[in-house]
């Protein structure tokens, strides 16, 4: 069985390693560059293809795939939003994905930059680059006093809601689809509108789709609370950027944590040598402004996470090349 996997990192390639030691019936053949029409044809020959990027996976590239007699395609990740699906299906293409390498660290992730905003820390920071460690003004709200809304109570979503308990906190939540523990303990509102009204603390987990886009605009916000915050370590077409930033600079939001960002692809991960090189100036706005924390997509990036994305995505892989495309553990329904 010959396996080829696209996009690996070095990070990613102790885990590859550890999996082919534990796989030596299976050959992977690893490609550092992405999957793209100028890669693509490396696949030739192979059983299955494993990826992971941010890049569009455009029709033109999956019916190179299927050109090349891939048939068997396991994603490292979860998101499925850069996916041409018209030509997965005609390509007869079975597609995995991981939806739960580790939700535990994008919750936890969540509820750090809450409390860094909460907290100031980024204008302290600032400030005592510039030799002051005045306290005031920027006295902090304390996270045990806030109503926090979870939006989407998916495998992250319940485990944000699970930490903010633990921190104290009032938390409500919205899902289109009702999990029976969250139901059980009565915390969902019925309408988007019923947890913008209430919430300091607003917590995106929810995929990006496109009934969700720009889900945070400027008459959503309108709905909010006066000096509420936004917590979006999803997607970024959840948020309208510019809408955002103006609430933020009028004073409606007091701030927001970005780890994901709606003009991110080709940005983060990348090294630009220098803060006058990033190309994207509201980019460079948000990192220099000390109410909002933008991080580069980081919130799933621990080794726990790293070592499950390569290694299911792997089993993902074989179980599919083994039951000719019947049987894995994450087959992506379209
Ligand atoms: C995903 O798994 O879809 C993510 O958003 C994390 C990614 C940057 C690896």
């Amino acid at each position: 069985m010959k396996i080829i996997a696209y996009g690996i990192r070095d990070d990613e390639m102790p885990y590859v390693d550890e999996w082919k030691q534990a796989h030596s019936d299976v050959e992977v053949k690893v490609v550092q560059e992405l999957l793209t029409m100028d890669t693509v044809d490396q696949c030739k020959g192979f059983d299955g293809l494993v990826s992971y990027q941010q890049k569009p996976y455009t029709a033109e590239l999956i019916d190179a795939m299927g050109a090349n007699g891939i048939k068997f395609w396991s994603l490292r990740n979860v998101g499925i939003d850069n996916i041409d699906f018209d030509a997965v299906k005609r390509n007869n293409i079975v597609l995995t994905n991981v939806p739960g390498y580790s939700p535990e660290a994008i919750a936890e992730f969540s509820v750090t930059q809450t409390l860094r905003l909460l907290r100031n820390t980024k204008q302290y920071e600032a400030k005592m680059r510039n030799g002051n460690f005045m306290w005031a003004p920027e006295i902090a709200g304390e996270l045990n006093e806030k109503t926090v809304g979870v939006v989407a109570t998916g495998r992250i979503g319940r485990f944000a809601i699970q930490y903010f308990q633990g921190f104290g906190c009032k938390v409500i939540a919205y899902d289109l689809f009702h999990n029976p523990d969250i139901e059980k303990q009565g915390l969902y509102v019925d309408t988007l509108d019923e947890l913008f009204a209430q919430a300091d603390v607003i917590d995106l987990h929810a995929p990006a789709t496109k009934d969700n886009y720009h889900m945070i605009n400027a008459d959503s916000i309108a709905k909010m609370k006066d000096g509420a915050i936004i917590i979006n370590t999803a997607r970024g077409e959840l948020v309208d950027t510019e809408a955002l930033l103006k609430a933020v600079h009028d004073g409606k939001l007091s701030g927001a944590a970005l780890d994901t960002y709606e003009d991110e692809v080709g940005k983060f991960n990348n090294d630009f040598g220098s803060f006058d090189a990033i190309p994207d100036d509201v980019l460079k706005g948000m990192v220099e402004d000390g109410r909002i924390l933008v991080s580069p997509h980081i919130a799933f990036y621990t080794t726990t996470a790293v070592r499950n994305m390569v290694q299911i995505a792997l089993n993902n892989n074989k179980q599919l090349i083994e039951s000719n495309g019947a049987k894995a553990d994450f087959i992506v329904k379209y």
